[in-house]
């Protein structure tokens, strides 16, 4: 038993230092004060991927650094969060909201599925700051020019021609600097709208007081689904009794789209939670949409929690 404890205890340590070490060594040519706080900033319990404005104030004039030069000492922040267990490429992003906030992004890949199932960082980071309640983000940073299905998914948003892509290099970037000859909502008949503040005025078909059931709601009201108009959303406990919400995200070129369960399992890991803490799961969407969240949501969880069920709630929109 003794030698358990000594084990567990030399593992904390181990892994303690090794994440700080880390941080400090990304931090290595800032004054140790600032360093500091942006420690204690990223190791507080209720960090969830976010340096709040007054926290980027502090740094930005104790270092005499732009909002540019800020973004770009903390993107490899955010990269530290990266799960790539296929590639084994860490990408790490931070958007700015209009708040004056910074969020973090960073990738998601689940072993053992498709490809399909894999969220970019500039993706992560979006939806940071969506689940933050920001409509608008004002800049983005990814160290030079987001990948061609991130340009087609920042096209989606209710702001993209006023996006600024921060290129560390050299001259910054539009989206349409990148993207010539766009293809995006105006195709389809749709005002794009990502991140616009909506609510769906989805109803449950039966009527709940659970809390978990009712974030799944919430989430669904939050959703962008313009295209299938397949809303849904999805709620997750973790086994300490947090909940974490996912919105559903459509694009117009389809595959770009964000299933709910990427969007939470990109907000759980952002607050430094891992995938095997999720204890309980619902997922709200309309009966018979013509695009279901159902068999992806499944597929994810039967890779990173095979114990945990699936609990499908059905609403309907009221007209
Ligand atoms: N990736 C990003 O996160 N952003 C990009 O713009 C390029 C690619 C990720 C996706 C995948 O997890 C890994 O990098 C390899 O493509
Ligand atoms: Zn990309």
């Amino acid at each position: 038993m003794k030698f358990i404890y000594v084990y567990i205890f030399q593992f904390v340590i181990l892994f303690s230092t090794h994440s700080q070490t880390k941080i400090s060594d990304i931090l290595s040519d800032i004054p140790s004060h600032v360093e500091k706080r942006i420690e204690a900033i990223i190791n507080d319990n209720n960090f969830s991927g976010v340096f709040y404005s007054g926290d980027v104030e502090y740094i930005s004039s104790e270092l005499d650094m732009s909002l540019y030069q800020v973004m770009e000492l903390l993107r490899p922040l955010s990269r530290i969060y990266a799960k790539a267990p296929i590639s084994n490429y860490m990408v790490g992003a931070l958007c700015s909201g209009s708040s004056g906030n910074l969020y973090f992004g960073s990738n998601i890949e689940i072993l053992g599925e498709s490809l399909s199932f894999t969220l970019h960082a500039e993706q992560s980071a979006v939806v940071n700051a969506w689940s933050h309640g920001e409509t608008n983000i004002n800049f983005i940073n990814v160290g030079g020019s987001p990948c061609g299905y991130c340009l087609q998914f920042l096209n989606e948003l209710n702001h993209a021609d006023s996006l600024i892509i921060i290129n560390p290099q050299g001259k910054n970037y539009t989206i349409s600097d990148l993207l010539t000859f766009p293809f995006g909502p105006k195709n389809l008949g749709i005002d794009g709208g990502l991140m616009s503040k909506n609510n769906n005025n989805l109803i449950l078909e039966n009527d709940s007081r659970e809390r978990l059931v009712l974030a799944a709601l919430n989430a669904a009201n939050m959703s962008y689904a313009p295209y299938s108009k397949g809303y849904s959303g999805i709620a997750v406990m973790t086994e300490d009794g947090n909940i974490f919400q996912g919105y559903y995200a459509e694009n117009a070129a389809f595959n770009p789209s964000i299933s709910p369960i990427e969007f939470v399992l990109s907000s759980l890991n952002l607050s430094g939670k891992s995938f095997n803490q999720i204890k309980k799961v619902v997922l709200v969407e309309k009966r018979s949409s013509k695009s279901s969240q159902i068999n992806t949501v499944k597929a994810v969880l039967n890779k990173i929690v095979p114990n945990v069920k699936l609990n499908v709630v059905y609403c309907h929109k009221v007209e």
